[in-house]
């Protein structure tokens, strides 16, 4: 009797810890463990990325806050290919996401316009194709947008005139087409950051050129 007692006492304990414990982490860990699955990596960079852990602040290349929330993908030349993950936009948190010089194919995810925290984008030197998502207007935050030396086609969304806190864009030696905006951040954007686009057409006169010339 006693010792049915203390075993239902254990159990109602054991229950209110798993009930009251803090399980956000592990949905970062879980997006982050996504990216993990979908990309190839012949140097096992990814190797601590245990979806286990209570979060993935000890994960290796991951930065988090005082508060165990990501705030820093640093996986810069790293041999990684495969595809990005929309899960990544899970990451609400996330200030930094460093995806630079590696190999990853296939389009940027749409979710990704919904980090809003996010600073810099740093995509440059891969093989990623399809279009600029117009989605990445909605990033309030960003400051560094660098996607040159990849294979993105169509416009250069006209959403990202409004994001008034892009300091560095890149687009340069991908296929792009269209026309260069001329306002709002675009104002402060070297040309050179837009070249060797076959198909992108000079800065926009505003009213003459057409939009989207080069880009049926
Ligand atoms: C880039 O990706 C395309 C598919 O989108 C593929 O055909 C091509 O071989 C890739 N290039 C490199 C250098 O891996
Ligand atoms: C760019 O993508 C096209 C297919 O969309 C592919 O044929 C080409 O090889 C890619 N370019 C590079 C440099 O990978």
């Amino acid at each position: 009797m006693a010792r049915g007692g203390s075993g239902a006492l254990l159990l109602v304990v054991v229950l209110a810890v798993v009930f009251t414990s803090p399980v956000s982490g592990n949905s970062e860990g879980d997006a982050l463990y996504a990216l993990r699955r979908s990309l190839s990596d012949p140097d096992k960079v990814l190797q601590s990325w245990d979806p286990n852990l209570v979060n993935p602040c000890t994960w290796f290349h991951i930065t988090c806050n005082q508060d165990n929330r990501v705030t820093r993908v640093d996986l810069g030349n790293s041999k990684l290919s495969g595809h990005l993950v929309p899960e990544l936009g899970k990451l609400k948190y996330l200030q930094y996401l460093e995806l630079y010089k590696n190999n990853i194919q296939g389009p940027i995810p749409t979710e990704i316009g919904n980090l809003k925290n996010l600073i810099s984008l740093d995509l440059y030197n891969n093989n990623i194709s399809g279009n600029i998502p117009p989605t990445l207007g909605k990033l309030k935050s960003i400051v560094f947008l660098r996607l040159n030396d990849n294979n993105l086609t169509g416009r250069i969304p006209r959403e990202l005139i409004g994001v008034s806190s892009l300091k560095v864009m890149d687009v340069s030696n991908n296929n792009l087409c269209g026309t260069i905006p001329t306002t709002g951040p675009f104002e402060h954007i070297p040309l050179s950051n837009f070249e060797n686009n076959p198909r992108l057409e000079g800065p926009e006169l505003l009213g003459l050129a057409s939009y989207d010339t080069n880009c049926s």
